[in-house]
């Protein structure tokens, strides 16, 4: 497989079908039930696995139930049903040390960087904190060296360490969340749109930190994105999401060059699609799919795989009507 780098490059990475599995999740399920009345399916019967070293990109539209996936691999929410295996094992039966330790493999970079540290710390102890808790440093010098390395590596300086957060950049505050969480020497990066907030320019110079960091490292990184070009660009393998549900995934390559459903199809093309317009057909493109047949209204589309790491939820592609 050829990973494109961000100056148009085209560099080899491992093939993903040989590598181990670090972290998947199966049949997962998030309903959110409101205080007043009701409630609202935003994870929909996910299952997708994450393997050492690979870049997997999420993708779809706002409200697809992305953020709700990343938090739910990440361990921050709880699935209401279906479950996540770190290392081969649920995350709900870990003992006290392992999920201590899936706390510091698995790292998660919120959305909003403004909510991720203590306003009223400054951001050298952020960073500092959970090497503290992990015990990663034997000696305050120790830390100190670890915080300056892990800082200097995403661009911050001893001055920004010692302010707090309002008193620095967007920019910079991404820098520092991405900083507390590389200091932990991370196995998963789970990073929810770390860079929608800022500019193009400083987007891309944060984008091309973690990818150096990841290609030194090692890490696997679950990216999620709406930003199509970058996800294009950036990962090894994709997961398109719509209401809920991975309606298709496979190489970065395969995804991009031969979309093979509608939905996909349409996101690539640009056209627009009312997401909230939530209707009560199976699919949940229904309504604006030009191949929309019976079946899709009243009949949830399986997985059907094609080859090896493809697979997609549409009727038209697994059965002829
Ligand atoms: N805590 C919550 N309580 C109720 N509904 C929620 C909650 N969190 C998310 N939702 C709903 O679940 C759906 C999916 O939300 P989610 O944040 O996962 O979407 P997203 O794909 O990350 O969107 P965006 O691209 O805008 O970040 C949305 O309709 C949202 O309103
Ligand atoms: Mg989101």
């Amino acid at each position: 497989m050829m990973r494109s780098d961000l100056s148009g490059h085209l560099t080899e990475v491992q093939p993903s079908p040989g590598r181990q599995t670090l972290i998947e999740c199966r049949e997962v399920k998030k309903r959110f039930r409101y205080a007043t009345k009701g409630s609202f399916l935003a994870v929909d019967g996910v299952s997708l696995s994450i393997k050492r070293g690979e870049l997997l990109a999420v993708i779809g539209e706002s409200g697809s139930g992305k953020t709700t996936l990343a938090k739910i691999m990440a361990g921050l929410i709880q699935p209401t049903s279906g479950r996540v295996f770190f290392e081969g094992k649920p995350i709900t039966s870990l003992d006290r040390r392992e999920r201590l330790n899936f706390s510091r493999k698995v790292q998660y970079i919120p959305q909003y960087p403004d909510l991720a540290l203590d306003p009223s710390w400054y951001i050298y102890d952020s960073i500092a904190e959970p090497l503290r808790i992990h015990r990663m440093s034997s000696s305050r010098e120790e830390e100190l060296k670890i915080v300056r390395s892990v800082s200097a590596r995403f661009g911050l300086s001893l001055d920004q360490l010692r302010r707090k957060p309002r008193d620095v950049s967007g920019g910079e505050l991404q820098r520092a969340v991405l900083a507390r969480s590389m200091a932990l020497n991370p196995e998963v990066l789970i990073a929810d749109e770390p860079t929608s907030m800022l500019d193009p320019s400083t987007q891309a110079r944060i984008v091309r930190l973690i990818l150096d960091a990841q290609r030194e490292l090692g890490f696997a990184v679950l990216f999620v994105t709406h930003d199509l070009q970058l996800a294009r660009v950036i990962s090894d393998s994709v997961c398109v999401m719509l209401g809920g549900k991975i309606i298709e995934f496979g190489s970065a390559q395969e995804i991009f060059s031969s979309p093979l459903h509608p939905y996909t199809s349409s996101l690539f093309s640009g056209s627009t699609f009312a997401g909230e317009t939530k209707d009560n057909a199976a699919c949940p493109f229904y309504s604006q799919c030009n191949l929309r047949a019976e079946i899709c209204c009243n009949s949830t589309p399986p997985e059907f795989n094609i080859g090896r790491f493809r697979g997609v939820r549409c009727w038209n592609l697994g059965q002829p009507h």
